[in-house]
């Protein structure tokens, strides 16, 4: 779990994120790790709402978001204020968890 250290218009809140090494993709292990600490967020730690973001090029991460069933609302998408414009990773898809889905 991460807290984005960027203002934008779903911050401040709480991230979950994965990296594995190459040699572990393809083996359901982002998944389920992310599964285990959004369960920890929302029923250990007592967040309402956790998110998810990539950039929109990243269609690994986002198979994982999908998934994990986050919702995706194409109006939450947003520039990544770290990111100059001209950057190919500069555009970001959210996706959102509530705790009461
Ligand atoms: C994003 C990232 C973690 C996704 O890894 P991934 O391996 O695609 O995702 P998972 O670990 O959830 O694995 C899912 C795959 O394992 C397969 N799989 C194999 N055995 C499985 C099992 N027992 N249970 C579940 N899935 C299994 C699934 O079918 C799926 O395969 P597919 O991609 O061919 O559809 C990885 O690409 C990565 O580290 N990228 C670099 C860092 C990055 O981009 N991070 C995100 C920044 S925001």
């Amino acid at each position: 779990m991460n807290i984005p250290k960027f203002q934008a218009h779903f911050t401040p809140t709480f991230e979950v994120a994965w990296r594995l090494a190459k040699e572990f993709w393809g083996k359901g292990y982002a998944t389920e790790g992310a599964k285990k600490g959004i369960a920890y967020g929302f029923q250990e730690v007592g967040l309402r709402e956790i998110v998810s973001f990539t950039a929109k090029v990243n269609l690994r991460s986002i198979a994982v978001m999908e998934r994990l069933g986050i919702n995706h609302a194409k109006g939450d998408d947003f520039e990544h204020p770290f990111l100059p414009a001209n950057y190919p990773l500069h555009r970001h898809v959210l996706y959102r968890l509530n705790s009461l889905e």
